[in-house]
């Protein structure tokens, strides 16, 4: 008596769980939105990439190398990512406006921009030219303005999208010997939050994603430590946690998420 209990209880909470998978899948599905994710050809731009693609978005990668944003789009599209790669410098006005047009000639229209393309550089103020100091800031901090501005008509006209920064902790506490990176993220901070006011009213979230060191290499010998002391935060951690405060339904925002590594 006891068993056929049990087995009626199993199949009930089964028929549920079958009952509730449609409804969780139209709160999360991200299929048909179109994103563009700047350095999405390596590092956490690709995971982020990915995980988008998977989830149904069409994507647009853009970085200045083409070889390795067709390698990527070649991997992404050969799991049945509906992607494209277009070869660009966020740092550079023409540049992206040209990034804008390709994607709107492709797939219609922008919902959802992820503003990672990043530069990092480790020197001394005192050691560091105009021209380092220009890169880091240009692809940092005037990329995402330049970004941000060019998707900003299409998506104020619909009254919908999303705009995610990545950020890190290096916009919160600096270190020495990375001015020129602390300022840009630092910079982020202050420009995210000026853009979310302008924008929210238009139904648009800005979210920052702000994480601490992250190893985001490709190697398969890398050593990966799963947890405990010393493992770091992985790319695909960063892309998760992009992916899924852009899941929430549009009326909630997730304003700024600080991700560390637990026991680093
Ligand atoms: N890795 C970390 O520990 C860490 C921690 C916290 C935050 N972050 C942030 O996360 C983001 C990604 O970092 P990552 O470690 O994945 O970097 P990464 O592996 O060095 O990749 C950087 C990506 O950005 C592209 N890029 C660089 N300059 C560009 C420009 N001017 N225009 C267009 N694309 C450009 C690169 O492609 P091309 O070189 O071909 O242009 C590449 O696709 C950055 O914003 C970084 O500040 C990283």
């Amino acid at each position: 008596m006891k068993g056929i209990l049990n087995r009626m209880l199993k199949a009930k909470s089964s028929k549920q769980k079958a009952e509730a998978k449609p409804e969780m899948q139209a709160i999360g599905s991200l299929s048909g939105k179109v994103a563009i994710v700047t350095g999405g050809s390596r590092g956490i731009g690709k995971y982020i990439a990915r995980r988008l693609a998977q989830e149904g978005s069409s994507v647009v990668i853009a970085g200045r190398t083409m070889a390795d944003l067709r390698i990527t789009a070649e991997e992404i599209a050969a799991d049945g990512g509906r992607i494209i790669a277009v070869q660009t410098d966020v740092s550079n006005e023409k540049s992206v406006h040209r990034l804008l047009s390709k994607t709107l000639t492709e797939f219609g229209t922008i919902d959802i921009l992820v503003n990672n393309a990043g530069q990092y550089m480790e020197k001394a103020i005192t050691d560091m030219s105009v021209g380092e100091w220009n890169n880091v800031i240009g692809t940092n901090l005037t990329g995402p303005f330049l970004l941000s501005r060019a998707v900003l008509p299409e998506m104020i006209e619909k009254l919908d999208g999303t705009i995610v920064m990545i950020s890190s902790t290096s916009g919160k506490r600096a270190k020495p010997n990375s001015a020129a990176y602390a300022a840009s993220k630092f910079g982020i901070e202050g420009f995210s939050e000026a853009l979310l006011h302008e924008v929210r009213g238009y139904n648009i979230r800005v979210i920052v994603v702000t994480p601490s060191s992250v190893d985001s290499s490709d190697r398969e010998s890398r050593q990966i430590l799963k947890g405990g002391k010393g493992a770091r935060l992985r790319a695909e951690d960063v892309a998760e946690t992009v992916v899924a405060a852009i899941k929430l339904p549009p009326r909630a925002l997730v304003r700024e998420v600080e991700l560390w590594a637990t026991n680093p």
